[in-house]
């Protein structure tokens, strides 16, 4: 088992790798996006960047394999005011909602989550 985290602060994610996590913990520094392709394949994914959850969704989900499960936060649009922020949180919601590879429950806790199992036979 690997338990992969990325993130694209370089600082950051040296100040992060120099934590004393469990052997099956890898820290990387990167985009991502562009990243996850390279990574393998997860049966939990949790979407906690800007990067493939705003942007590049459609690569967090082919990293999920079938019957794994991706957590989504930040999904409420109550939390948010501006157009901008409440189209994206909508298109997010819209393609986990309606996606035939997906089922999905949203749980109305904390900033709105959205838990997503990738069927196994899609
Ligand atoms: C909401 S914070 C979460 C940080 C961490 N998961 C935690 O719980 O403390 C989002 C982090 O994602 C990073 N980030 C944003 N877009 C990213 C991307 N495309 N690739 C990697 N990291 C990204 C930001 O630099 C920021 O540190």
């Amino acid at each position: 088992m690997v338990i992969d985290t990325v993130e694209r602060d370089e600082e950051l994610a040296a100040l992060a790798a120099q934590a004393d996590w469990p052997s099956p913990v890898r820290v990387h520094s990167g985009d991502a996006e562009g990243l996850l392709a390279t990574l393998g394949s997860y049966e939990l994914i949790f979407a906690d960047a800007e990067g493939g959850k705003w942007t590049g969704l459609d690569r967090t989900i082919a990293a999920l394999r079938p019957g794994g499960t991706l957590v989504v936060d930040d999904m409420d649009p109550a939390r948010y005011t501006e157009a901008a922020h409440l189209a994206a949180v909508a298109e997010v919601r819209r393609r986990l909602l309606t996606d035939p590879r997906l089922i999905a429950a949203e749980l109305p806790a904390a900033t709105g989550l959205i838990l997503v199992t990738r069927r196994a036979f899609a």
